[in-house]
């Protein structure tokens, strides 16, 4: 057991959680199956570097690498799976791996008998500050990415930091971009903290986040901060950027553009430069290709857009949804950017 790990409660009241962040928290999981899980399905991907030691019979289920596999297909072979090990309500799905693992883990959990305890062992920082928190499971259609899901909260999540060394760079750089919003949705002063203090923290915002806006009617559309514009890169790049480094230029994105509609000051933005480029190494620029002419449909289309153009915004009030942002303005901002 580390003696060094940090503890979040997500407060969702019988449903709620803690979040272990640290070294070897995987090896706790033991100690928090309760005492009638007789079966335990364990779904995770090839080359994930964790191996869980368990306490009852278990079954190991790898679902294949890539969105492709991100699928209701992939749902219905594990529920098949766990039908023929005789998993049954009382028993327990442990998703270990990076986000795709535990929004499919988490919705075969939620549907399977209708609903089965899930626990997550996060291995990536992505799934560790985001996709393994606060309950969002889901598979894609080939009409859209995670199309098809449900609410399904975790009753426990462990992000292992050891797994983070063995992370190939492309993947550490997506986490670092969905680390990197967190600087600004809260006031906190994460460039004075050390990564685990960092994940701890990010996982704090998310968790009072999700306890106070479960199902996104309100404040959790600010964990999108970025998204907007990222969304439309990782399309209009044929998803070669892929989904945090697309935030993270989504993030300078949205700085431009709040700057240009006068809610922040020339200093804000370069803030973000500073997280973004100088702090986490990722890209400020837009890529080759993405011109206006090619981002304003797709952002237009963006799933989350409530009215017009719709974007997570800074203010001197902190992050605001703003719907109805004129295309003027988001040309202006678009300008304003690096082409690389
Ligand atoms: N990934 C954003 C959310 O969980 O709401």
């Amino acid at each position: 057991m580390t003696s060094s790990h940090s503890t979040v409660r997500v407060d969702l009241g019988d449903r709620s959680y803690d979040v272990l962040v640290g070294h070897g928290v995987a090896n706790e999981i033991a100690t928090q199956i309760p005492d009638n899980v007789r079966r335990i399905a364990v779904v995770t991907q090839p080359g994930v570097p964790i191996r869980l030691a368990l306490p009852v019979e278990h079954k190991i289920f790898e679902i294949g690498n890539g969105e492709s596999n991100k699928s209701i297909t992939t749902v219905e072979k594990l529920c098949s799976g766990f039908a023929d090990m005789g998993l049954t309500r009382n028993d327990l799905v442990i998703g270990v791996g990076g986000g795709m693992v535990t929004d499919v883990a988490g919705f075969a959990a939620a549907v399977f008998h209708r609903g089965v305890r899930v626990m997550h062992v996060a291995t990536t920082l992505l799934a560790m500050v985001d996709a393994a928190i606060g309950g969002k499971t889901g598979v894609n259609l080939s009409a859209g990415k995670n199309l098809v899901g449900a609410f399904w909260q975790p009753s426990a999540v462990f992000c292992e930091m050891d797994a983070l060394s063995t992370l190939p760079p492309e993947q550490m750089r997506g986490g670092l971009g969905e680390l990197a919003k967190y600087h600004f949705i809260s006031g906190d002063d994460f460039l004075s903290m050390d990564m685990q203090q960092r994940i701890a923290r990010a996982v704090r915002i998310k968790a009072d986040i999700v306890a106070a806006d479960e199902r996104e009617s309100g404040q959790r559309a600010l964990l999108n901060y970025g998204h907007t514009l990222g969304h439309a890169v990782e399309i209009a790049t044929n998803f070669k950027v892929q989904h945090g480094e697309a935030v993270a230029i989504g993030l300078v994105y949205a700085a431009h553009l709040a700057e240009v509609m006068g809610r922040i000051s020339d200093d804000r933005v370069k803030e973000h430069y500073a997280v973004v480029g100088s702090e986490y190494g990722l890209s400020t620029a837009l890529p080759k290709g993405c011109t206006p002419d090619v981002l304003l449909p797709l952002i237009a289309n963006d799933k989350k857009a409530l009215d017009g153009l719709t974007f997570v915004l800074d203010s001197l009030r902190g992050l605001e949804v703003v719907p109805g942002v004129s295309e003027q303005n988001v040309r202006e901002a678009l300008a304003a950017m690096e082409v690389r």
